[in-house]
């Protein structure tokens, strides 16, 4: 499931607003200096439109469209402007947008001039277009786009194919960090609190009590007294940036600092609860606590590679294993092995790989 994801992933998300912003203004120049908007494009750019030439006609378009409509379209219910390949099958060629051939006839120009039949007469909304345009926030006009139209070549033949260099990234819901963690680690919720006494409901919780236990304020079996008899475990899942419907709290989209900091001390926890834990070979696969870098290194090495592959999904660089074998593993067996798989765990549940989807 994970094995899609790019290294690059969180740092080109990073760095993708600053970019496409500079892009769009290019491409407006661009639009302003060519013949037509009939001309074939004579130089296809092949990097597939994540640089700062337009990689077509099409893309152009996109470009140009970007300053009014991308803040509300990047994202969310109808993300036409999250990239060219979303621009072009989510608008360009979808029919109930655009018609080829037929500008006065498709959505988008009707949206733009603020007469589209049915819920969103105007795109923008609230805002006319021509008023973009007279501001200079856009220097594509309406007429070029039903230029664009008429003369629209026919889609791609790969337009439906998926591109490898297509990617999303987004953080892992707090729910989802629950769930995967607990099955990596190979922890249930039995490590936490006693579901196994018949009257656990019932009673107050001491069970494995203080082991950092994280769980939804609305999941049952959740809504008992037992589970929220310590409200840190429900208080804790929402610095994780998980909701709670019965208390109409959102959950949070953004990766912030609470959920960062909460994540550093759930992942310590559990992972010391997953070595601590008798036959569990989530973590310790092909090492014992009595295995060192001196006495067994390559039993080490061996379930440092494991290790990386089972929390995030592909295996390990060279370069990258030696840095967590450096960097983390090595200084902490120093204090005890035990520290070592802790913290090389946890560091692994802090990786960009791991926090992302
Ligand atoms: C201020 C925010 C905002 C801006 C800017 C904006 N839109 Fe929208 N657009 C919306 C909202 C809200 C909807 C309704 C769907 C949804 O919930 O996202 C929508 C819907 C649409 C739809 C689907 C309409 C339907 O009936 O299926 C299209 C197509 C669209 N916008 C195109 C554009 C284009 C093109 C631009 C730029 C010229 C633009 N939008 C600018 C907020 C915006």
């Amino acid at each position: 499931m994970r094995t899609l994801r790019s290294l690059l992933g969180a740092a080109v998300l990073a760095s993708l607003a600053l970019s496409f912003t500079a892009c769009t203004e290019q491409a407006t120049a661009r639009i302003n200096d060519s013949a037509g908007p009939g001309d074939p494009n004579p130089n296809p750019d092949p990097d597939g439109g994540t640089g700062c030439e337009p990689a077509s006609k099409n893309d152009e378009i996109r470009l140009a469209l970007a300053p009014a409509c991308e803040g509300c379209h990047r994202i969310g219910n109808v993300p036409i402007f999250a990239s060219l390949s979303a621009f072009e099958t989510g608008l360009v060629y979808n029919e109930r947008y655009v018609k080829r051939g037929d500008p006065a006839n498709s959505l988008l120009v009707q949206m733009l001039k603020g007469n589209a039949p049915g819920s969103y007469p105007q795109m923008p909304p609230g805002q006319h277009y021509d008023e973009l345009v007279a501001s200079g926030r856009v220097t594509l006009t309406i007429e070029q786009v039903e230029a664009w139209i008429r003369d629209l070549p026919a889609p791609p033949e790969q337009l439906e194919t998926p591109s490898p260099e297509e990617f999303r990234v987004r953080r892992l819901s707090a729910e989802e960090m629950v769930v995967s963690l607990m099955d990596q680690l190979g922890l249930t919720l039995e490590d936490f609190v006693s579901t196994s006494n018949a009257d656990w409901r019932n009673r107050a919780y001491v069970v494995n009590w203080n082991k950092f236990f994280v769980w939804p304020g609305d999941w049952s079996p959740g809504i008992s007294g037992e589970y929220v008899s310590d409200q840190r475990t429900i208080e804790r899942f929402e610095a994780l940036g998980g909701g709670n419907s019965l208390q109409y709290r959102k959950k949070d989209a953004i990766f912030g600092p609470s959920a960062g900091q909460t994540l550093v001390q759930m992942s310590q926890a559990w992972c010391g609860r997953a070595v601590d834990k008798r036959n569990n070979p989530a973590v310790l696969r092909y090492v014992t606590l009595a295995d060192t870098s001196a006495r067994n290194p390559d039993a080490v090495q061996k379930n440092l590679r494991y290790l990386y592959l089972r929390m995030l999904g592909q295996p390990p660089a060279d370069a990258e294993l030696k840095a967590l074998y450096e960097q983390v593993y090595l200084p902490l067996e120093s204090q005890s092995t035990r520290l070592a798989w802790i913290g090389t765990c946890a560091a692994l549940i802090r990786h960009p790989l791991w926090i992302t989807y």
